[in-house]
Protein backbone atom coordinates (compact mmCIF):
# COMPACT_ATOMS: atom_id res chain seq x y z
CA UNK A 1 0.00 0.00 0.00
CA UNK A 2 3.01 2.00 0.53
CA UNK A 3 4.56 2.17 -3.01
CA UNK A 4 3.31 5.83 -4.48
CA UNK A 5 4.41 7.31 -0.95
CA UNK A 6 7.73 5.69 -0.60
CA UNK A 7 7.52 7.23 -3.90
CA UNK A 8 6.85 10.32 -2.47
CA UNK A 9 9.63 10.03 0.15
CA UNK A 10 11.79 8.99 -2.89
CA UNK A 11 11.26 12.06 -4.45
CA UNK A 12 12.30 13.98 -0.93
CA UNK A 13 15.93 14.10 -3.08
CA UNK A 14 15.13 16.75 -5.44
CA UNK A 15 15.89 20.44 -4.03
CA UNK A 16 13.05 21.96 -1.76
CA UNK A 17 12.77 25.76 -1.78
CA UNK A 18 11.52 27.30 1.80
CA UNK A 19 12.08 24.33 4.00
CA UNK A 20 12.96 24.95 7.74
CA UNK A 21 16.58 23.52 8.91
CA UNK A 22 15.43 21.41 11.50
CA UNK A 23 17.62 21.11 14.55
CA UNK A 24 17.69 17.90 15.00
CA UNK A 25 16.78 15.34 12.21
CA UNK A 26 15.95 12.11 15.06
CA UNK A 27 13.13 14.40 16.11
CA UNK A 28 11.42 15.30 12.41
CA UNK A 29 11.43 11.32 11.83
CA UNK A 30 9.32 11.08 14.86
CA UNK A 31 6.69 13.78 14.43
CA UNK A 32 6.28 12.21 10.72
CA UNK A 33 5.96 8.94 12.11
CA UNK A 34 3.20 10.41 14.54
CA UNK A 35 1.62 12.57 11.92
CA UNK A 36 0.92 9.48 9.24
CA UNK A 37 -0.50 7.92 11.93
CA UNK A 38 -3.24 10.80 12.24
CA UNK A 39 -6.65 10.83 10.36
CA UNK A 40 -6.87 12.52 7.56
CA UNK A 41 -8.66 15.77 7.66
CA UNK A 42 -10.71 15.53 4.27
CA UNK A 43 -12.11 12.48 2.97
CA UNK A 44 -11.16 11.88 -0.98
CA UNK A 45 -14.85 12.02 -1.94
CA UNK A 46 -15.00 15.80 -0.54
CA UNK A 47 -11.93 16.60 -2.69
CA UNK A 48 -13.37 14.64 -5.81
CA UNK A 49 -16.11 17.03 -5.30
CA UNK A 50 -14.43 19.99 -4.86
CA UNK A 51 -12.41 18.89 -8.38
CA UNK A 52 -16.17 18.56 -9.84
CA UNK A 53 -17.16 22.35 -8.38
CA UNK A 54 -13.52 24.12 -9.41
CA UNK A 55 -14.39 22.43 -13.00
CA UNK A 56 -17.66 23.91 -13.01
CA UNK A 57 -15.73 27.48 -12.09
CA UNK A 58 -13.17 26.92 -15.16
CA UNK A 59 -15.75 26.21 -17.46
CA UNK A 60 -17.80 29.88 -16.44
CA UNK A 61 -20.61 28.03 -14.53
CA UNK A 62 -19.62 28.86 -10.81
CA UNK A 63 -17.23 31.39 -9.16
CA UNK A 64 -14.56 30.65 -6.49
CA UNK A 65 -14.47 32.94 -3.24
CA UNK A 66 -10.89 32.21 -1.60
CA UNK A 67 -10.29 33.85 1.70
CA UNK A 68 -8.29 33.65 4.87
CA UNK A 69 -5.51 34.48 7.21
CA UNK A 70 -2.14 34.93 5.33
CA UNK A 71 -0.97 32.92 8.37
CA UNK A 72 -3.09 30.85 10.65
CA UNK A 73 -1.93 30.92 14.43
CA UNK A 74 -2.46 28.98 17.45
CA UNK A 75 -3.29 31.44 19.57
CA UNK A 76 -6.57 32.91 16.96
CA UNK A 77 -7.69 29.61 16.23
CA UNK A 78 -11.02 30.33 19.11
CA UNK A 79 -14.49 29.93 18.19
CA UNK A 80 -15.02 33.33 17.96
CA UNK A 81 -12.45 34.00 15.05
CA UNK A 82 -12.98 31.57 13.08
CA UNK A 83 -16.54 32.14 13.45
CA UNK A 84 -15.81 35.66 12.31
CA UNK A 85 -14.02 34.33 8.81
CA UNK A 86 -16.39 31.64 7.91
CA UNK A 87 -18.82 34.49 8.53
CA UNK A 88 -17.11 36.89 6.49
CA UNK A 89 -16.97 34.33 3.54
CA UNK A 90 -20.28 33.44 3.60
CA UNK A 91 -21.32 37.04 3.91
CA UNK A 92 -19.33 37.68 0.59
CA UNK A 93 -20.14 34.73 -1.00
CA UNK A 94 -24.11 35.92 -0.96
CA UNK A 95 -23.68 39.36 -2.48
CA UNK A 96 -21.08 37.18 -5.32
CA UNK A 97 -24.12 34.19 -5.84
CA UNK A 98 -26.17 37.13 -6.38
CA UNK A 99 -23.52 39.29 -8.66
CA UNK A 100 -22.39 36.63 -10.66
CA UNK A 101 -26.12 34.72 -10.75
CA UNK A 102 -24.33 31.31 -10.14
CA UNK A 103 -23.31 29.13 -7.61
CA UNK A 104 -20.35 30.38 -5.16
CA UNK A 105 -17.68 28.04 -4.38
CA UNK A 106 -16.51 28.79 -0.72
CA UNK A 107 -13.26 27.84 0.27
CA UNK A 108 -11.43 28.97 3.23
CA UNK A 109 -7.45 29.66 3.57
CA UNK A 110 -8.08 28.28 6.35
CA UNK A 111 -7.13 25.29 8.63
CA UNK A 112 -4.01 24.52 7.08
CA UNK A 113 -1.97 27.98 6.63
CA UNK A 114 0.64 27.28 9.46
CA UNK A 115 3.60 27.60 7.68
CA UNK A 116 5.09 30.70 5.31
CA UNK A 117 7.96 31.31 2.86
CA UNK A 118 10.53 34.02 3.84
CA UNK A 119 11.85 36.27 1.66
CA UNK A 120 14.98 35.89 4.14
CA UNK A 121 16.38 33.10 6.53
CA UNK A 122 16.88 35.64 9.27
CA UNK A 123 15.42 38.70 10.86
CA UNK A 124 17.46 41.51 12.69
CA UNK A 125 16.28 44.10 15.25
CA UNK A 126 19.03 46.52 16.08
CA UNK A 127 21.89 44.31 16.67
CA UNK A 128 20.24 41.32 17.29
CA UNK A 129 20.04 38.34 14.37
CA UNK A 130 17.59 35.59 14.71
CA UNK A 131 15.37 32.83 12.02
CA UNK A 132 12.79 34.55 10.58
CA UNK A 133 9.26 33.30 11.64
CA UNK A 134 7.82 30.70 9.31
CA UNK A 135 4.62 30.34 10.44
CA UNK A 136 3.41 28.74 13.98
CA UNK A 137 4.03 25.15 11.89
CA UNK A 138 7.92 26.05 12.20
CA UNK A 139 8.69 28.27 15.02
CA UNK A 140 6.74 30.98 17.54
CA UNK A 141 6.86 34.78 16.16
CA UNK A 142 8.03 36.32 19.89
CA UNK A 143 11.65 37.60 19.17
CA UNK A 144 13.72 35.51 21.31
CA UNK A 145 15.74 32.69 20.37
CA UNK A 146 13.73 30.06 21.81
CA UNK A 147 10.77 30.84 20.11
CA UNK A 148 12.43 31.63 16.80
CA UNK A 149 13.72 28.07 16.94
CA UNK A 150 12.50 25.84 14.61
CA UNK A 151 10.00 22.83 16.56
CA UNK A 152 9.22 19.87 14.43
CA UNK A 153 6.68 19.22 17.06
CA UNK A 154 4.62 22.34 15.94
CA UNK A 155 3.57 20.21 13.00
CA UNK A 156 1.71 18.26 15.40
CA UNK A 157 0.04 21.06 16.87
CA UNK A 158 -0.94 22.41 13.34
CA UNK A 159 -2.38 19.19 12.88
CA UNK A 160 -4.65 19.51 15.68
CA UNK A 161 -5.71 22.81 15.67
CA UNK A 162 -6.43 22.42 11.89
CA UNK A 163 -8.79 19.74 13.41
CA UNK A 164 -10.35 21.55 15.83
CA UNK A 165 -10.84 24.42 12.96
CA UNK A 166 -12.14 22.15 10.42
CA UNK A 167 -14.62 20.47 13.31
CA UNK A 168 -15.74 24.33 13.85
CA UNK A 169 -16.07 24.92 10.07
CA UNK A 170 -17.95 21.53 9.29
CA UNK A 171 -20.27 22.29 12.50
CA UNK A 172 -20.54 26.13 11.07
CA UNK A 173 -21.45 25.14 7.93
CA UNK A 174 -23.79 22.45 8.28
CA UNK A 175 -25.40 23.30 11.15
CA UNK A 176 -27.97 25.97 10.47
CA UNK A 177 -25.43 29.44 11.36
CA UNK A 178 -25.11 29.18 7.24
CA UNK A 179 -28.73 30.09 6.38
CA UNK A 180 -28.51 32.20 3.23
CA UNK A 181 -31.51 34.25 5.31
CA UNK A 182 -29.35 34.57 8.81
CA UNK A 183 -26.64 35.54 6.07
CA UNK A 184 -28.23 38.22 4.27
CA UNK A 185 -29.88 39.79 7.80
CA UNK A 186 -25.84 40.31 8.79
CA UNK A 187 -25.34 41.52 5.36
CA UNK A 188 -28.30 44.44 5.66
CA UNK A 189 -26.40 45.44 8.99
CA UNK A 190 -23.58 46.19 6.85
CA UNK A 191 -25.47 47.69 4.25
CA UNK A 192 -27.34 50.01 6.45
CA UNK A 193 -24.57 51.67 7.81
CA UNK A 194 -24.10 55.01 6.32
CA UNK A 195 -20.74 55.02 5.24
CA UNK A 196 -21.72 52.05 2.90
CA UNK A 197 -24.24 53.93 1.21
CA UNK A 198 -22.94 53.25 -2.31
CA UNK A 199 -23.71 49.71 -1.73
CA UNK A 200 -27.31 50.51 -0.90
CA UNK A 201 -29.26 49.58 -4.24
CA UNK A 202 -27.41 46.64 -5.04
CA UNK A 203 -28.09 45.38 -1.41
CA UNK A 204 -31.92 46.32 -1.54
CA UNK A 205 -31.82 44.23 -4.79
CA UNK A 206 -30.36 41.10 -2.83
CA UNK A 207 -33.08 41.93 -0.40
CA UNK A 208 -35.64 41.79 -2.92
CA UNK A 209 -34.66 38.79 -4.34
CA UNK A 210 -34.88 37.18 -0.92
CA UNK A 211 -38.47 38.34 -0.33
CA UNK A 212 -39.37 36.90 -3.33
CA UNK A 213 -37.82 33.68 -2.66
CA UNK A 214 -39.79 33.77 0.80
CA UNK A 215 -42.98 34.65 -0.84
CA UNK A 216 -42.55 31.65 -2.77
CA UNK A 217 -42.15 29.36 0.00
CA UNK A 218 -39.11 28.74 -1.25
CA UNK A 219 -37.49 26.84 2.18
CA UNK A 220 -35.31 24.06 0.61
CA UNK A 221 -31.67 22.33 2.30
CA UNK A 222 -29.31 24.70 0.25
CA UNK A 223 -30.85 27.50 2.02
CA UNK A 224 -29.74 26.49 5.46
CA UNK A 225 -26.36 24.20 4.71
CA UNK A 226 -23.36 25.08 2.62
CA UNK A 227 -20.62 23.29 1.19
CA UNK A 228 -17.22 24.95 2.15
CA UNK A 229 -13.26 23.73 1.53
CA UNK A 230 -10.49 24.08 3.22
CA UNK A 231 -7.29 25.26 1.60
CA UNK A 232 -3.68 26.01 2.77
CA UNK A 233 -0.03 26.85 0.66
CA UNK A 234 1.65 23.35 0.86
CA UNK A 235 4.93 24.45 1.72
CA UNK A 236 6.00 22.31 4.34
CA UNK A 237 6.86 19.21 2.98
CA UNK A 238 7.43 17.47 6.44
CA UNK A 239 3.73 17.97 7.08
CA UNK A 240 2.26 17.34 3.74
CA UNK A 241 3.96 14.05 2.83
CA UNK A 242 2.85 12.27 5.75
CA UNK A 243 -0.50 13.53 5.50
CA UNK A 244 -0.71 11.89 1.70
CA UNK A 245 -2.47 8.68 2.04
CA UNK A 246 -4.23 6.47 -0.41
CA UNK A 247 -7.50 5.93 -1.05
CA UNK A 248 -8.44 2.40 -0.55
CA UNK A 249 -11.55 2.72 -3.54
CA UNK A 250 -9.07 4.27 -6.13
CA UNK A 251 -5.94 3.21 -4.78
CA UNK A 252 -4.73 7.42 -5.14
CA UNK A 253 -3.00 9.63 -3.19
CA UNK A 254 -4.44 12.36 -1.37
CA UNK A 255 -2.78 14.97 0.69
CA UNK A 256 -5.36 14.81 3.21
CA UNK A 257 -4.13 17.98 5.33
CA UNK A 258 -6.81 20.05 2.98
CA UNK A 259 -8.96 19.73 0.33
CA UNK A 260 -7.32 22.21 -2.39
CA UNK A 261 -3.70 23.00 -2.11
CA UNK A 262 -1.04 25.28 -4.00
CA UNK A 263 2.32 26.29 -4.04
CA UNK A 264 3.29 29.44 -4.20
CA UNK A 265 5.83 31.90 -5.92
CA UNK A 266 8.79 31.05 -4.17
CA UNK A 267 8.07 27.30 -4.35
CA UNK A 268 6.85 26.64 -8.20
CA UNK A 269 10.56 25.88 -9.94
CA UNK A 270 9.72 23.08 -12.49
CA UNK A 271 11.93 20.57 -11.11
CA UNK A 272 12.06 20.75 -7.58
CA UNK A 273 10.03 18.92 -4.81
CA UNK A 274 7.27 20.90 -4.77
CA UNK A 275 5.83 20.58 -8.06
CA UNK A 276 6.82 16.85 -8.16
CA UNK A 277 4.77 16.56 -4.87
CA UNK A 278 1.70 18.31 -6.79
CA UNK A 279 2.10 16.45 -9.59
CA UNK A 280 1.39 13.34 -7.34
CA UNK A 281 -1.56 13.89 -5.31
CA UNK A 282 -5.05 13.37 -6.81
CA UNK A 283 -5.98 17.07 -4.89
CA UNK A 284 -7.09 19.71 -7.03
CA UNK A 285 -4.14 22.11 -6.73
CA UNK A 286 -3.31 26.01 -7.16
CA UNK A 287 0.21 27.31 -8.65
CA UNK A 288 0.66 31.25 -7.92
CA UNK A 289 1.70 33.22 -11.05
CA UNK A 290 3.92 36.65 -10.25
CA UNK A 291 4.76 39.55 -13.28
CA UNK A 292 8.46 37.25 -13.57
CA UNK A 293 6.17 34.06 -14.92
CA UNK A 294 6.94 33.57 -18.84
CA UNK A 295 4.72 31.49 -21.31
CA UNK A 296 7.19 28.50 -21.00
CA UNK A 297 6.73 28.46 -17.01
CA UNK A 298 2.77 28.15 -17.46
CA UNK A 299 3.36 25.77 -20.54
CA UNK A 300 5.76 23.62 -18.30
CA UNK A 301 3.61 23.76 -15.31
CA UNK A 302 0.49 22.53 -17.38
CA UNK A 303 2.76 19.11 -18.58
CA UNK A 304 4.12 18.40 -15.19
CA UNK A 305 0.67 19.30 -13.17
CA UNK A 306 -2.10 18.52 -15.22
CA UNK A 307 -1.17 16.53 -18.53
CA UNK A 308 -4.36 15.33 -18.73
CA UNK A 309 -5.81 18.56 -19.04
CA UNK A 310 -8.72 17.35 -16.62
CA UNK A 311 -11.18 19.97 -15.91
CA UNK A 312 -10.67 21.27 -12.34
CA UNK A 313 -7.63 19.19 -11.51
CA UNK A 314 -5.29 22.80 -11.86
CA UNK A 315 -5.97 26.64 -10.93
CA UNK A 316 -3.63 29.71 -11.73
CA UNK A 317 -3.65 32.19 -9.17
CA UNK A 318 -2.28 34.82 -10.95
CA UNK A 319 -0.90 38.01 -8.44
CA UNK A 320 0.75 39.90 -10.68
CA UNK A 321 0.28 43.74 -9.00
CA UNK A 322 -2.40 46.20 -9.78
CA UNK A 323 0.14 47.74 -12.26
CA UNK A 324 1.22 44.97 -14.14
CA UNK A 325 -1.54 42.57 -14.68
CA UNK A 326 -3.00 44.42 -17.64
CA UNK A 327 0.58 44.17 -19.19
CA UNK A 328 1.82 40.49 -18.00
CA UNK A 329 -1.34 38.65 -17.58
CA UNK A 330 -2.67 38.64 -21.36
CA UNK A 331 0.18 36.38 -22.60
CA UNK A 332 -0.22 33.78 -20.27
CA UNK A 333 -3.77 33.68 -21.16
CA UNK A 334 -3.47 33.65 -24.52
CA UNK A 335 -0.78 30.77 -24.63
CA UNK A 336 -2.68 28.52 -22.34
CA UNK A 337 -6.14 29.03 -23.95
CA UNK A 338 -4.22 28.05 -27.63
CA UNK A 339 -3.02 24.71 -26.01
CA UNK A 340 -6.20 24.19 -25.22
CA UNK A 341 -6.28 23.69 -21.65
CA UNK A 342 -8.68 25.46 -19.23
CA UNK A 343 -7.33 25.85 -15.91
CA UNK A 344 -9.46 27.64 -13.86
CA UNK A 345 -8.35 31.37 -13.56
CA UNK A 346 -8.42 33.20 -10.30
CA UNK A 347 -6.78 36.56 -9.54
CA UNK A 348 -5.04 37.47 -6.13
CA UNK A 349 -4.81 41.07 -5.95
CA UNK A 350 -3.04 41.01 -2.48
CA UNK A 351 0.68 39.70 -3.31
CA UNK A 352 1.12 42.05 -5.65
CA UNK A 353 0.42 45.29 -4.24
CA UNK A 354 2.19 45.14 -0.99
CA UNK A 355 3.98 48.66 0.30
CA UNK A 356 5.61 50.12 3.54
CA UNK A 357 3.87 52.65 4.66
CA UNK A 358 6.32 55.72 6.24
CA UNK A 359 5.37 54.79 10.02
CA UNK A 360 6.84 51.21 8.66
CA UNK A 361 3.62 48.91 8.01
CA UNK A 362 3.46 46.22 5.92
CA UNK A 363 0.37 47.33 4.18
CA UNK A 364 -1.95 47.75 0.78
CA UNK A 365 -4.18 50.15 -0.82
CA UNK A 366 -8.00 48.85 -1.10
CA UNK A 367 -8.01 50.83 -4.57
CA UNK A 368 -5.02 48.96 -5.97
CA UNK A 369 -6.85 45.44 -4.39
CA UNK A 370 -9.47 46.83 -6.59
CA UNK A 371 -8.09 47.83 -9.07
CA UNK A 372 -6.07 44.32 -9.75
CA UNK A 373 -9.63 42.51 -9.89
CA UNK A 374 -10.42 45.09 -12.59
CA UNK A 375 -7.74 44.09 -14.42
CA UNK A 376 -8.14 40.46 -14.10
CA UNK A 377 -11.44 40.84 -15.52
CA UNK A 378 -10.95 43.25 -18.30
CA UNK A 379 -7.95 41.02 -19.28
CA UNK A 380 -10.15 37.84 -19.45
CA UNK A 381 -13.02 39.93 -21.35
CA UNK A 382 -10.66 40.94 -23.99
CA UNK A 383 -9.10 37.70 -24.57
CA UNK A 384 -12.38 35.54 -24.33
CA UNK A 385 -11.61 33.36 -21.82
CA UNK A 386 -13.08 33.09 -18.13
CA UNK A 387 -12.46 35.26 -14.56
CA UNK A 388 -13.26 31.94 -12.70
CA UNK A 389 -12.05 33.05 -9.17
CA UNK A 390 -10.67 35.39 -5.98
CA UNK A 391 -8.11 34.69 -3.77
CA UNK A 392 -8.11 37.09 -0.56
CA UNK A 393 -6.15 37.55 2.47
CA UNK A 394 -9.16 38.57 4.61
CA UNK A 395 -10.50 38.60 8.50
CA UNK A 396 -13.73 38.87 10.17
CA UNK A 397 -12.20 40.79 13.02
CA UNK A 398 -12.20 45.13 13.31
CA UNK A 399 -8.54 44.92 12.50
CA UNK A 400 -7.04 48.24 10.30
CA UNK A 401 -3.89 46.50 8.26
CA UNK A 402 -5.16 47.26 4.49
CA UNK A 403 -5.52 50.74 3.56
CA UNK A 404 -8.54 53.01 1.95
CA UNK A 405 -12.12 51.58 1.63
CA UNK A 406 -15.20 53.23 2.60
CA UNK A 407 -14.01 53.33 6.29
CA UNK A 408 -11.27 55.64 4.86
CA UNK A 409 -8.27 53.46 7.19
CA UNK A 410 -4.91 55.74 6.95
CA UNK A 411 -1.62 55.20 8.14
CA UNK A 412 -1.97 56.22 11.78
CA UNK A 413 -4.91 53.96 12.17
CA UNK A 414 -2.84 51.07 11.55
CA UNK A 415 -1.35 52.23 14.31
CA UNK A 416 -4.19 51.24 17.10
CA UNK A 417 -5.68 47.88 15.21
CA UNK A 418 -2.83 46.31 13.42
CA UNK A 419 -2.60 42.73 14.38
CA UNK A 420 -1.08 40.45 11.39
CA UNK A 421 2.00 38.69 12.29
CA UNK A 422 2.56 38.34 8.08
CA UNK A 423 0.61 40.19 5.43
CA UNK A 424 -1.74 42.68 5.91
CA UNK A 425 -5.65 41.23 5.56
CA UNK A 426 -8.71 43.44 4.33
CA UNK A 427 -10.80 43.65 7.47
CA UNK A 428 -14.72 42.61 7.46
CA UNK A 429 -16.09 45.93 6.34
CA UNK A 430 -13.44 45.85 3.42
CA UNK A 431 -13.67 42.17 2.46
CA UNK A 432 -18.07 42.69 2.48
CA UNK A 433 -17.20 45.96 0.17
CA UNK A 434 -14.69 43.99 -2.39
CA UNK A 435 -17.38 41.44 -2.92
CA UNK A 436 -20.16 44.06 -3.67
CA UNK A 437 -17.49 45.66 -5.83
CA UNK A 438 -16.52 42.27 -7.57
CA UNK A 439 -20.60 41.80 -7.80
CA UNK A 440 -20.83 45.01 -9.11
CA UNK A 441 -18.50 43.87 -12.82
CA UNK A 442 -19.82 40.01 -12.71
CA UNK A 443 -22.73 41.71 -13.63
CA UNK A 444 -21.42 43.56 -16.60
CA UNK A 445 -19.62 40.28 -18.05
C1 LIG B 1 0.63 33.83 0.32
O1 LIG B 1 -0.35 33.45 -0.35
O2 LIG B 1 0.56 34.14 1.52
C2 LIG B 1 1.93 33.99 -0.37
C3 LIG B 1 3.08 33.92 0.28
O3 LIG B 1 1.79 34.24 -1.66
P1 LIG B 1 2.82 34.21 -2.89
O4 LIG B 1 3.37 32.83 -2.96
O5 LIG B 1 1.92 34.54 -4.05
O6 LIG B 1 3.84 35.27 -2.64
CO1 LIG C 1 0.29 36.49 2.38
Amino acid sequence: MNDILTGLDHHASLPAAQQPIWPNSDEVAKVRAELAKQPPLVFAGEVDQLRTRLAEAAAGRAFLLQGGDCAETFADATADRIRNRVKTLLQMAVVLTYGASMPVVKMGRMAGQFAKPRSSNDETRGEVTLPAYRGDAVNGYDFNLESRTNDPWRMLKAYNTSASTLNLIRAFTQGGFADLRSVHEWNRGFSENPTNIRYESLAKEIDRAIKFMAACGADFESLRTTEFYVSHEALLLDYERPMTRIDSRTGNPYDTSGHFVWIGERTRQLDNAHVDFLSRVRNPIGVKLGPTTSVDDVKSLIEKLDPKLEPGRLTFISRMGASKVREELPKLVEAVRDLGAQPLWITDPMHGNGITTKNGYKSRHFDDVMDEVRGFFEVHQSLGTIPGGIHVELTGDDVAECLGGSEKIDEATLEERYESLCDPRLNHSQSLELAFLVAESLRKI
